[in-house]
Parts: structure tokens; sequence; C-alpha cells
């Protein structure tokens, strides 16, 4: 009888065999490669200037990489997911865009360079993130090959979805609507973090594995792993915005308390957010256990969002 012990002491094994910084380079310039040739330059070419600033402007590529990694793990390929990871890239890059405007965060910064509107005014960057959106599930509908359209209508309804009223939008408004107030109930909060940000990282890990077929079943476990890995994603999200440099974070360090948001750290404290962090990083791996080594991936991209220094 093999015991919890015997397979947290294998998965340990197997975590440190795996080599998470060759994984995520590898893939990272596979998905940077289909970025670069997904949108060509023609007129206007003011309009997809904006828009290839700000998606060609690096950034971690941890949406893509999810969605590839799922897909990978329930037995698809990387051609089957990679123009719906490279569409889930420019949501959130579309994301980033109207979450920096003077009317939302006024940020100045994103990825290291200025953002989006301090380049070409606000009337075109808002225009460069409705190009990204809407552009994205062109871009899935077209360009998805070997997949049956059954399947690809699913990931573009769950992608929809996941971006709309019922995920990141509707998480952005009570974001906005809690900005300056103090004492903000946790389950407010909890709201705003799994839909602001945990939502888009949940059509990830499940558009890849639904892409590549995987049954009902395996589905509702990686939408499990996924809402913890996103919820602890945006924890340490606010955890860096206190501990990191502007340099390091390629934003503008110490934006959340000037503007007064509503945050785990504001509310918990640091050490408390950090275990916090931990704790669903461990649930939403134990999640992956019934899927054995061929989730190490899985496994370390959410040691990785704890791990990660911006
Ligand atoms: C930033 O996301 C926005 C949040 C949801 C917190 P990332 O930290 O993934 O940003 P990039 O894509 O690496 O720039
Ligand atoms: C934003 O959360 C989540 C998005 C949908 C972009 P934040 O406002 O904390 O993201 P950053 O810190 O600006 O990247
Ligand atoms: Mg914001
Ligand atoms: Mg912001
Ligand atoms: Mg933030």
């Amino acid at each position: 009888m093999v015991s919890t012990k015997d397979i947290d002491s294998l998965h340990k094994q197997e975590e440190s065999a795996f080599d998470l910084s060759a994984y995520l380079a590898e893939k990272q310039a596979q998905v940077e490669a289909a970025l670069e040739r997904a949108i060509p330059v023609t007129y206007p070419e003011k309009i997809y200037d904006a828009m290839r600033y700000s998606l060609l402007a690096g950034g971690k590529r941890l949406r893509p990489i999810l969605c590839l990694a799922s897909c990978e793990l329930a037995g698809g390929t990387p051609e089957m997911a990679m123009p719906t990871a490279c569409a889930l890239e420019m949501v959130h890059t579309m994301s980033l865009i109207h979450d920096d405007l003077p009317a939302m965060d006024n940020d100045d910064y994103r990825r290291g360079k200025l953002t989006n509107h301090k380049v070409y005014g606000e009337d075109i960057a808002i225009l460069a993130g409705d190009g990204l959106l809407t552009y994205a599930f062109e871009f899935i509908a077209a360009n998805t090959k070997n997949v049956p359209a059954e399947r690809v209508v699913r990931a573009i309804a769950q992608l929809a979805r996941a971006f709309g009223p019922a995920g990141v939008v509707g998480g952005q408004v009570v974001d906005l609507e809690w900005e300056g107030k103090p004492d903000v109930p946790v389950e407010t909060l909890n709201f705003i973090h799994t839909h602001k940000t945990g939502a888009l990282l949940e059509a990830c890990v499940v558009c890849g594995a639904l892409l590549a077929g995987a049954p009902a079943l395996d589905l509702q476990r990686l939408s499990s792993y996924a809402k913890k890995i996103g919820l602890a994603f945006q924890i340490v999200d606010d955890i860096l915005d206190i501990t990191a440099t502007t340099e390091k974070l390629g934003k503008t360090a110490g934006k959340d308390l000037q503007a007064q948001k509503a945050t785990y750290p504001s509310l918990w404290g640091l050490e408390e957010s950090r275990r916090q962090a931990s704790l669903l990083i461990d649930a939403a791996k134990a999640e992956l256990d019934p899927f054995g080594q061929k989730a190490q991936p899985l496994r370390s991209l959410a040691d990785f969002i704890t791990n990660r220094s911006h």
C-alpha cells in the first residue's frame, strides 16, 4: 500500500528533477515568436503599432504558458493550443492597458516601459485595448487547426465569460468601487481578486485542457487548481506592490497604498498574506495528484507564482 507520505516524497523528487527555468525559457520563446507573427501591421498603422507596443513589451507570459501546459497534460499538442494561448495574452494585455488608464489605476509604467496611453494618448490606448480584445477571438476562430469545432467554440465561450461582467470586468468594477474605502469585507476582497485576476487564469488552464479533449472530471480538477493559483497570484501581486521595487516590477511600486486599494496586505498584513498564498498553492498542487508525473509543469508553475520576484 502506498501512503500519502510516499506520494509526497515522490512528488518532491519529481519536483527537484524538473527544471522550471528551462521549461519557462522554452515556452516563453515559442510564445514570443507566435505573438510576434500574430499581429501584422497594416493601415491604419497607428492602431496596430499601439497594440503591438504593449503586447510585445515582454511580460512573464504566464497565461499562455499555463494554457500550453494544460493542453499538454491532457494529451494535446502545442499547435492545438497556441492560437488560444496567444489570444489569452492579447486579452490580458488589453486588461493591463485599460487598468493603467487615468480613469482606472492611472499608471505611467508597465512592463518596464511607459504605459500605452502615455505614448499613444488615451484615445488610441482605449482603442488598442478594444482592438486586442476583439482580435483575440478572431485569432482563435481563424487559426486553430486540428481541433474539432465544438471544442473551439467551448474555448471561445470560456474565455468570453472569464473576461466579461461575470469575470475580469466585474472584478475590476468592484476593485474601483472599493478604492479609498477602509475595511473591505474579506468576502468582497475575495470577489475582487477571484474575478479581476483569477477568472482569466482559470480560463487559461481550462481552455488548454478543453482543446485537447480532456474529460469533464479532469476539467473540474484543473479548474479547481486554477482558481486557487489565480487567487494566490493576486495576493502575491499585492505583496510585491509593497515589497518590490519599481525597477524589478516594471510598473510603479507602492501604488496600492497610495490609491488606498483593497488588498490582502491591507487587510491581513504581509506575513499572513504570504501564508495564505502559500496555503492556496499547496491546495492547488493537491488537486493535481491524480495526474501524477505529467502534471509536473503545472505543479512547478504553481510554485513559481509564490516564488516570483515580479
Ligand atoms: C499583472 O499580471 C496584472 C495582474 C493580474 C496582477 P502579470 O504579473 O502576469 O503581468 P505580466 O504579464 O507579467 O506583465
Ligand atoms: C489588475 O490588478 C488586474 C487586471 C485585470 C489588470 P492590479 O491593478 O493590481 O494590476 P497591476 O498591479 O496594475 O498590474
Ligand atoms: Mg487595477
Ligand atoms: Mg493596476
Ligand atoms: Mg497590483
